[in-house]
């Protein structure tokens, strides 16, 4: 699909996020739900390439000739438009054609390097997007002449592409009203240090919210199932930067739907935390495990054991808050 002489164009990075509290409101008319959530970007992340491709741009508006992964294999990665980070290069291919004037442009290979977790509920394939969204802007500034539009205005963009790409694109600490991608910054004192368990089958993020729609319906008054929409517990114990606060102020209402879809993982919760964690929540719409440690130390103690204790998990340790999507070269 390459050949030697790719020149690349354009590098960024972007980090996936945990959320310290994901209150799910009720289904709304157009299959998302209102959410008021708690996002920190995390330190682990994907790194976005635009090369120029020898094969001309594809007949039609496109540019985008292929994608590869240059971590190495994963059947879960779509190699095709399917895969956010395509449809981000041709979205900027687009706005820019419509905002200075249409301009022979020529074809784009896509490389990713993964380190993220694929369907894991930390944003993975939203951060790509993000990454490709801030290259490509970088790419496309240079060969128009103008300034590049900057993370801000690259926003909704992001959001026409997916609900978390929004937080992946700022980064930081942020409140996330509406789909999750109406952003307001938020303070955090940290470092905190968390332990990732990951687990080789990932879930679906649709199907976790349909779970927990089909629960809610099941059993109305169940309070467990209540939509948890207050973020204030989660806002102040961010502030104090103290992880004993943060612990028990850590929510998720998808949770119960996911370990109904995947009751195997409660087992992994529990090793957590016999392993010294101080609370753990499902990351996102999981399978990740977010366990909440007291150092850098203790995280990677729950790594070791929970990895060494349950065969088909395995982990990392990061911390969070980190940046938003940005430029390397
Ligand atoms: O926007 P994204 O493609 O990441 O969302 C994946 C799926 O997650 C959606 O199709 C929807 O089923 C569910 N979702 C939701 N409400 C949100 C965000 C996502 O129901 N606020």
């Amino acid at each position: 699909m390459t050949g030697p002489a790719a020149v690349p164009l354009a590098t960024a990075r972007a980090h996936a996020k945990v959320n310290l509290h994901l209150g799910v409101g009720p289904a709304r008319e157009d299959g998302y739900h209102e959410l008021s959530t708690v996002f920190q970007s995390v330190s682990v992340s994907d790194v976005v390439t635009l090369h120029a491709d020898d094969a001309p741009a594809p007949g039609g508006p496109g540019v985008v000739t292929g994608l590869r992964l240059s971590s190495g294999a994963n059947p879960e990665v779509p190699l095709d438009a399917g895969n956010l980070a395509w449809r981000a290069v041709e979205a900027v291919v687009s706005e820019y054609r419509r905002e200075h004037g249409p301009r022979e442009l020529p074809g784009v290979l896509l490389d990713l390097h993964k380190s993220i977790p694929v369907a894991g509920g930390m944003a993975g394939g939203s951060a790509d997007a993000a990454a490709a969204l801030v290259a490509a802007d970088a790419w496309l500034a240079e060969e128009y002449g103008v300034a590049p539009r900057g993370v801000d205005k690259l926003l909704g963009l992001g959001a026409g592409l997916g609900a978390d790409v929004p937080f992946t694109l700022k980064g930081g600490s942020a409140l996330g009203t509406d789909r999750g991608d109406r952003l307001t910054t938020m303070m955090s004192r940290g470092p905190f240090h968390w332990a990732m368990i990951t687990n080789a089958r990932g879930l679906s993020t649709g199907a976790v919210f349909a779970k927990l729609d089909e629960m809610r319906a099941a059993d109305p008054a169940k309070e467990t199932l209540q939509p948890h929409l207050d973020t204030g517990a989660v806002s102040h114990a961010m502030i104090s930067g103290d992880p004993y606060q943060l612990g028990p102020a850590l929510h998720n209402d998808l949770q119960p739907a996911t370990l109904t879809l995947r009751p195997d993982l409660r087992k992994i919760h529990d090793a957590g935390m016999n392993a010294g964690a101080i609370n753990g929540i499902i990351s996102g719409s999981g399978p990740t495990w977010a366990f909440l440690c007291e150092d850098e130390a203790a995280a990677q103690e729950v790594v070791d054991q929970v990895s060494a204790d349950i065969a088909p998990a395995s982990g990392m340790v990061v911390r969070s808050p980190d940046a938003g999507a940005h430029l390397l070269y």
